[in-house]
């Protein structure tokens, strides 16, 4: 998969050099092509940006910078099959990124992020962008970052843990929070029995008891209680989309 990102602080995406997602990329699973948006302005002091037609409180992205690293993005990465990126751009405004979503988007040869800061992007650069390739506006939650370039770093991850040989246990990825529709059950390690100064905090003493069938009930109440009292409003889609009985070990 190639991913290109155009930030004005590319260092900010320095940690996906480290942990998985490095190593991906050292093992040729993922090309992270990062650019620095600065290079494509033309004046002296490289502006980005400028106050908001119609007034108000900030300062808004300029178009030619964007639209100039846009085009470069995709010149850049254009192969004989004149292939484009799917281009996301975080924002507070944009449809939720799920774990579904990043399921589609790990499907996907080519992905670019364009990571806004200030009040935004001028919305011409959109449709530039839009007449070139598919674009999706896309939110971490409802909540303001300042700027697209940590939740770049979220849905990077989000996505490349789903490509084939990043995550080396596989299995790991089956059953865990948000797959199925539900959250993950919790989990323990030894000591079975842990003194926590003058508390004793004991394991679940189904998980020691070797019955396989057992566990996996338990597992799933539990992914079923957490639910309910973490994320009611998941329980309600779980049920419809069968989650709740996809798990049920008889
Ligand atoms: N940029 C600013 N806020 C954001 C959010 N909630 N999700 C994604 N990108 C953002």
């Amino acid at each position: 998969m190639r991913l290109d990102v155009v930030s004005i602080f590319p260092e900010y995406l320095a940690p996906l050099d480290l942990s998985l997602i490095g190593r991906a990329r050292r093992d040729g699973l993922l090309a992270l092509h990062v650019h620095d948006l600065r290079e494509f302005t033309s004046d002296r002091h490289r502006t980005v940006d400028d106050s908001p037609f119609g007034g108000g409180a900030g300062m808004v992205m300029k178009p030619e910078p964007w639209a100039a690293a846009l085009d470069h993005v995709v010149s850049d990465g254009a192969g004989p099959d004149a292939a484009v990126p799917h281009l996301l751009v975080p924002g507070p405004g944009g449809v939720p990124f799920t774990q579904a979503m990043a399921h589609r988007l790990a499907a996907e040869p080519w992905l670019a992020f364009a990571c806004g800061r200030y009040e935004g992007i001028d919305e011409r650069v959109y449709e530039h962008a839009a007449a070139r390739m598919p674009v999706t506006v896309v939110s971490l939650g409802d909540y303001v970052l300042n700027g697209g370039e940590v939740a770049v770093l979220a849905m990077v991850e989000a996505v490349a843990r789903l490509l084939p040989g990043v995550v080396g246990n596989a299995a790991s990825l089956v059953e865990e929070s948000h797959e199925g529709g539900l959250l993950e059950y919790p989990v323990y390690t030894r000591p079975a029995s842990w003194a926590d100064g003058d508390t004793v905090r004991d394991v679940p003493p189904v998980l020691l008891s070797g019955d396989h069938g057992a566990i996996a009930r338990w597992r799933h109440d539990e992914r079923v209680a957490r639910t309910a009292a973490r994320r009611p409003d998941l329980v309600a889609v779980a049920a419809t989309v069968g989650g709740l009985d996809d798990l049920e070990v008889t």
